[in-house]
């Protein structure tokens, strides 16, 4: 999942930089509530097109030449961190860069959410 995003972020930038945070935050939306590590991976490359992000996630979708991309990355990570309910935010700009946060839900050995009350 990791090497998934930070591949494309190296993939976007020319002599750029990708930063790689962690991060504990709340959040309760309709799709989930809870603790949560955030994971953002923000590089200061080509940025993802306003038509293209609709379709990231899809499986096979690559903006990429023949033979460079399989278009599985994403949909790949997106998987696994749907598989342990997680959730993927995107935030881009066309020529600044992407920011992708790779929400994963705290919890312990037992799988429960220590801070959940
Ligand atoms: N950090 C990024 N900056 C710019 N575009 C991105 C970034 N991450 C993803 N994309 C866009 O999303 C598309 C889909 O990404 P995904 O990882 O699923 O496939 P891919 O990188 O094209 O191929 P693969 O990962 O299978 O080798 C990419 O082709 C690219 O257009
Ligand atoms: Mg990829």
């Amino acid at each position: 999942m990791f090497t998934n995003v930070i591949l494309n972020a190296i993939h976007a930038v020319d002599h750029g930089a990708i930063l790689v945070e962690l991060s504990e935050e709340e959040v309760s939306n309709e799709e989930v509530r809870g603790i949560f590590f955030c994971v953002s991976v923000t590089d200061n490359g080509s940025g993802i097109a306003e038509e293209h992000l609709g379709h990231i996630f899809d499986p096979f979708y690559t903006t990429k030449e023949v033979g460079e991309g399989t278009g599985l990355g994403l949909s790949v990570a997106y998987g696994i961190l749907r598989e342990h309910d997680g959730i993927i935010r995107v935030a881009s700009e066309i020529g600044k860069g992407t920011c992708m946060r790779l929400y994963i839900p705290k919890r312990n050995c037992e799988g429960e959410n220590p801070d959940r009350r």
